[in-house]
């Protein structure tokens, strides 16, 4: 049985706070198309180059080009099991390429769990213009949530930064795509009776950090 969960909620609702933890949970690889364009912007690589206007301007980057940079990624041994998403997919389309591929998948089986953080708007925004990112790691810091000790990352002494999309007018663009094309698939999710069989999880994800994560928990377990 191969074990699919996606993390879907608006930008700054925790999908990556939670996935690190998930993952290590589950023993799932924590693949994010986010943390992705990243790196391939930081390398300078062509792909980065066609989706950094995008990401600037906080608007999704083209359908194609996440689903061929994502499906590159899954095919790799690592994910042979099962993996952990976090940002994909993003619109109707890309949950339909992802269950046409989930559904060919050769084997027992596919077990995938939907696990939906639910934050208010204002709360976003605020959540966003704190964030702190370890170039290092990937750990995810809040000035005031969840502060490092020093100036640096507590896990690995990296360099800590800001993305450049936290910044208040980007945060803005980011919610209003989230709601015009992201929202709507978590209905999508919902009313999908075909193969494979998918569940969907409500999680509030207004509360702390580690409440958050024991709902995602049981979440993921009741389904296992
Ligand atoms: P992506 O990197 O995925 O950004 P996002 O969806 O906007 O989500 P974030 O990473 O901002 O938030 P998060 O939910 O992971 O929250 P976090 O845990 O960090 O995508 C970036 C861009 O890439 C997109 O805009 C788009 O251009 C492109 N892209 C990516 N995937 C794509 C796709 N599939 N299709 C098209 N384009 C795509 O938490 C946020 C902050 O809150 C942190 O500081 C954290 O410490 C704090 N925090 C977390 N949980 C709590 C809590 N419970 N209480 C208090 N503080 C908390
Ligand atoms: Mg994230
Ligand atoms: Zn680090």
């Amino acid at each position: 049985m191969t074990r699919v969960v996606v993390m879907m909620g608006a930008p700054g609702a925790g999908k990556g706070t939670q996935a690190l933890r998930l993952s290590q949970e589950l023993g799932l690889p924590h693949i994010a198309t986010g943390d992705l364009f990243r790196e391939n912007l930081s390398k300078g690589t062509p792909l980065g180059e066609k989706a950094r206007g995008y990401m600037n301007a906080g608007q999704l980057v083209p359908d194609a080009l996440v689903i061929d940079m994502l499906f590159d990624r899954v095919s790799q041994d690592d994910c042979r099991e099962g993996y952990l998403l976090d940002g994909f997919p993003r619109t109707v389309a890309q949950a339909e390429s992802l269950l046409e591929r989930l559904g060919e998948t050769p084997g027992n089986g596919v077990n995938l769990t939907v696990v939906n953080l639910v934050v208010p708007d204002e709360v976003i925004v605020e959540r966003a213009s704190g964030r702190l990112l370890c170039r290092g790691c990937d750990a995810i810091y809040h000035r005031t949530f969840s502060p490092p000790e020093g100036e640096a990352c507590d896990a690995c002494g990296g360099e800590l930064y800001q993305r450049d999309d936290d910044r208040a007018e980007v945060v803005v663009e980011r919610l209003k795509a989230y709601h015009e094309q992201t929202e709507p698939v978590v209905a999508w999710f919902q009313s999908w009776s075909g193969e494979p069989a998918v569940t969907v999880c409500e999680v509030d994800g207004n509360r702390k950090p580690e409440e958050v994560f024991e709902a995602c928990v049981d979440c993921v377990k009741e389904v296992a």
